[in-house]
């Protein structure tokens, strides 16, 4: 966990510890097979943002509950989930600073264990008890499903609009985000129209956090990100900055950034970079960001100030200066 990080969880860092070993008793298996899968996925920890979202949610709008700890561990796993097919979508070979499981056992293989997390999650997600939690889940991840498919089906799209890809990213990203905070204020008692509140802080923050991660995609360092970086490009997807630059820039330029989108150039991503990083579409998609986060920061003034307020305050600055 990065230092900036480590500072927003100090007032939950029982809390992260027990959803890390929930995490490990929900995933054992008698087989070593899927032992070995999952000892991969354990072993190679992310930013742990989702549970991060529940847990101070939780705990800026009451008391925490082991209810807490178990949707902290069940958001994590569906998302976890997601990655891990995601890296089978654009052919990823580093995940976290570590091999991509398709990359060290196949797409089957990675297929398969992005079912057994989902299903993993589900199944603790019942284990709970409350249908309100289950339905809320399930609805998420039939969200994030919706806005995947609307991305391939954007595939090679060069005249994707802005409106289109924030409908794609809040679907993908930013939906369980909303949940991670709705569950999170719904399990500590919060009135419905608090917890709709911290809903929409998420969604906010789930945004900007894809637009910062399409950035780095774009222009940043793999060895500071810990993940193959230039898939966007790749994989034909479009991107805020692209789609600023080809509302924007002069026609030679736009034409210039469609032949190296469809060409197979070997260092066509460089290209791109070399040609979107000296006009304002970079900019203007930090600037969108930072005005997302600024709206998400809007959702919290009702709160009353205390440690965990603090912590989400900052975890939305961290969303914007993150540097993985
Ligand atoms: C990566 O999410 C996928 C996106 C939604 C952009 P994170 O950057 O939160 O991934 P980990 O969990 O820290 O690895
Ligand atoms: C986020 O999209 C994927 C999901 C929400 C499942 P990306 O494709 O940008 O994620 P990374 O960059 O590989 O982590
Ligand atoms: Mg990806
Ligand atoms: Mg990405």
């Amino acid at each position: 966990m990065s230092r900036s990080l480590a500072s927003l969880t100090d007032c939950i860092e029982a809390e992260l510890r027990q959803v890390a070993v929930v995490f490990d008793t929900e995933l054992e298996s008698k087989l070593s097979c899927v032992r070995a899968l999952v000892k991969h996925v354990s072993r190679f920890r992310g930013k742990m943002l989702r549970p991060m979202l529940v847990l101070l949610t939780g705990k800026a709008c009451g008391n925490l509950t082991p209810a807490h700890i178990t949707i902290a561990t069940v958001v994590e796993m569906a998302h976890m989930s997601t990655l891990i097919h995601d890296d089978v979508l654009d052919d990823a070979e580093l995940r976290r600073k570590g091999p991509t499981i398709n990359h060290l056992r196949g797409n089957e293989a990675a297929i398969l264990l992005g079912d057994y997390l989902i299903s993993h999650s589900f199944h603790l997600c019942s284990s709970l008890d409350s249908q309100m939690a289950s339905r809320t889940i399930a609805a998420t991840t039939n969200e994030v499903c919706e806005g995947e498919l609307l991305q391939i089906d954007n595939r090679g799209n060069y005249a994707l609009t802005e409106q289109t890809y924030m409908e794609i990213i809040t679907r993908k990203t930013a939906s369980l985000c909303g949940a991670c905070c709705l569950l999170g204020a719904r399990l500590s008692g919060a009135t419905e129209e608090l917890a709709q509140k911290m809903e929409r802080y998420g969604r906010r923050i789930g945004e900007a956090f894809q637009i910062q991660d399409d950035l780095l995609d774009l222009v940043g360092d793999v060895r500071d990100v810990g993940k193959t970086l230039g898939t966007d490009i790749e994989k034909g997807k479009m991107t805020l900055p692209m789609i600023h630059f080809m509302r924007t820039a002069p026609k030679q330029h736009r034409d210039l950034l469609v032949s190296l989108l469809t060409g197979n150039e070997p260092d066509r991503a460089e290209k791109i970079r070399n040609l979107i990083l000296p006009s304002p579409s970079v900019e203007y998609a930090r600037a969108k960001a930072t005005a997302l986060i600024n709206e998400a920061l809007d959702c919290l003034a009702e709160l009353p100030e205390s440690e965990a307020k603090t912590a989400l305050v900052a975890a939305a600055q961290f969303v914007l200066d993150r540097p993985k």
